[in-house]
């Protein structure tokens, strides 16, 4: 049911909210295009005479009177191979490289146009192929492989398949059960594509910061949510983890974020080399740009395109992790379109819906049986920025409630610039015991006992340091001083991890357990000197420069252990010399 070919007029703009009537057969969600530049917007409202749309562009110029013309469809994107190593807008228009700006009513290029991709089929004329089987592959240099597959919906007979060569974005693959299947694909972002079946997470994704791999790490096809006040490291760390950690697919969300932040992120995702497909790394990234100079409004749409974006890469079995900064941001769209809607406001401002609309982001996570009976994730990070720091306000609430992960920033741990500046005590993992019986069955069973050592010595290092602060460090007992030197190896010698060291930006899960594994033997060591009454003081006084500096500069597991041994057999003379020495 649409409203295309009766004549619509605009008869009332208010900001980016356009009141439209003369439209018959208008659907909720479904998308119009407005006035001669052909703004898109979206129906929010809807009664028997009229329509009030949601423009995805700034409104500047629209006026009553001026015609409006329904697409006849609810919002949605062109899916296709030209998504992997692209820059779009946030309703999936590509951008052009280098300056993120946007024209309104630009009418914008098909996707992909201009070029051509390397199809090879995978099915036959004549053979019987249901949704999600897939048709054939486009082999892109340096990029994941890329599946066209049967869309939900479509099954039967394959007709008129593609020969091997390229293929225009807008051509046809083939016929199934009578459809035609193109290679570019449109898909209403709001609705979840479907799946065969959920399964239970359990793998972790490794991002290669220690904090997130080592103490509070995300499933595959889980969510993580990552607060923090202003400055407190929020978009570097979603930044690091987009470069280096191990999804097939990355699809960034920069949303109302600063866009020169983001041109200098582009610039660098494509210099950096693929470690795992020998491309760049930014052929197998989806950028979805709607930065702080964009229009807002595309904004809302943006986090929902992300996750289409994502699904369907799921879908072909890949691992796909969407990184969106920030959902603030995003919210503070919401609270645009409700206060202009005269919709009664609920917490600060924000529409009643926004639990609901932040929900609804999140579900799209998950870890799957696709309808082709492969196995793909969509995993979703996103950034938080709580208005003055403030955890309780609506935004951070409802993101605490909804995500299986938390990494909390600090601002006291970013101001003693110790980076990435998670809080042990903000934040939370969980999905720690189903990650740590699948480190048990691949490889790292000591990995769920680590993470409980670490996470006491840091408890009992705050406990340590602030009974230090009411008695003096050196009125404590010896325990207590060795309490609070262990803490501080982890903290300096495992948590702390610069973004541009050349050698440490990224660590390998074999470098960090044993960088882990070192702090934790050599704290242990120090206590057991201090058991057997070596001076606190002494050992507190000696060199472990060689351990904290071991994640700079030791490449290999075994170099960090060698450097460890090496410590604890000096640290073990201190009690030699004791014993050999007058005694006291
Ligand atoms: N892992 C890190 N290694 C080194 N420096 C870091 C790291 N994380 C953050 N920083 C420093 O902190 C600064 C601020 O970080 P960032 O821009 O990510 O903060 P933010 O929380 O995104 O800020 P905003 O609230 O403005 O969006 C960076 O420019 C950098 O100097
Ligand atoms: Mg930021």
């Amino acid at each position: 049911m649409t409203g295309t070919g009766s004549a619509g007029r605009i008869s009332r703009v208010s900001g980016p909210l356009v009141e439209v009537s003369g439209l018959a057969g208008l659907a909720m969600a479904e998308v119009v295009e407005l006035g001669e530049p052909r703004l898109p917007g979206e129906v929010v409202a809807i009664d028997a005479l009229r329509a009030t749309v949601q423009a995805y562009e700034y409104t500047g110029g629209l006026a009553p009177g001026d015609p409006v013309a329904a697409r006849g469809a609810p919002l949605s994107a062109p899916l296709g191979p030209h998504l992997l190593g692209g820059i779009f807008d946030g309703l999936l228009r590509p951008l052009a490289g280098a300056g993120p700006f946007l024209r309104p009513g630009a009418a914008a290029a098909p996707p992909g146009a201009g070029r051509a991709f390397p199809f090879t089929p995978r099915a036959r004329d004549g053979d019987v192929l249901a949704a999600g089987d897939a048709l054939g592959a486009v082999t892109v240099a340096g990029a994941v492989p890329y599946l066209v597959l049967v869309p939900p919906g479509a099954a039967g007979e394959v007709r008129g398949i593609s020969p091997a060569g390229d293929l225009p974005a807008g051509a046809i693959v083939a016929t199934v059960g009578g459809r035609p299947v193109p290679l570019t694909g449109s898909w209403p972002v709001r609705t979840p594509r479907p799946v065969a079946e959920r399964l239970e997470a359990g793998e972790p994704l490794r991002t290669g910061q220690r904090v997130v791999d080592l103490l509070f790490p995300v499933t595959l096809g889980g969510t993580s949510a990552v607060p923090g006040g202003f400055g407190t490291g929020k978009t570097v760390l979603l930044q690091q983890i987009t470069k280096w950690c191990d999804a097939d697919v990355i699809v960034y969300v920069g949303c109302g974020e600063r866009g020169n932040e983001l041109a200098e992120m582009l610039t660098e995702l494509s210099a950096l080399a693929d470690p795992r497909t020998g491309g760049r790394l930014a052929d197998r990234t989806v950028v979805i740009a709607n930065t702080s100079n964009m229009p807002m409004m595309a904004r809302e749409a943006s986090i929902y395109a992300g996750a289409a974006v994502a699904e369907h890469f799921r879908d072909m079995g890949l691992r796909v992790v969407v990184v969106a900064d920030s959902t603030s941001r995003w919210a503070e769209a919401l609270r645009e379109f409700s206060s202009r809607s005269g919709e009664m406001p609920a917490e600060e401002g924000y529409p009643a819906g926004l639990a609901s609309a932040l929900a609804a982001f999140y579900e799209r996570a998950g870890l799957v049986t696709t309808l082709g009976g492969r196995t793909g994730s969509v995993t979703i990070i996103a950034a938080v920025s709580p208005p003055g720091g403030d955890m309780t306000e609506p935004v951070t609430a409802y993101s605490v409630r909804f995500v299986r992960t938390l990494w909390t920033l600090d601002r006291d741990l970013a101001y003693a610039r110790h980076y990435p500046a998670v809080s042990w005590e903000g934040s939370f993992c969980r999905d720690a015991a189903a990650i740590g019986n699948w480190y048990a069955r691949n490889g790292d069973p000591g990995w769920a006992h680590r993470r409980e050592r670490l996470a006491a010595v840091l408890v009992q290092a705050d406990q340590a340091a602030a009974l230090a602060e009411l008695t003096g460090a050196t009125a404590l007992p010896a325990a207590q001083r060795m309490a609070i030197l262990a803490g501080r190896l982890v903290r300096e010698g495992v948590l702390q991890q610069s973004a541009i060291s050349a050698t440490d930006a990224s660590c390998e899960p074999a470098r960090a357990a044993a960088l882990a594994d070192a702090a934790l033997e050599v704290a242990d060591a120090c206590g057991r000197l201090a058991d057997r009454g070596v001076p606190a003081d002494l050992i507190e006084r000696q060199d472990f420069s060689a351990l904290l500096r071991a994640k700079e500069e030791a490449a290999t597991p075994e170099q960090v252990r060698g450097r460890a041994g090496d410590l604890i057999g000096r640290l073990s003379s201190l009690e030699a010399d004791r014993e050999g020495g007058p005694r006291s």
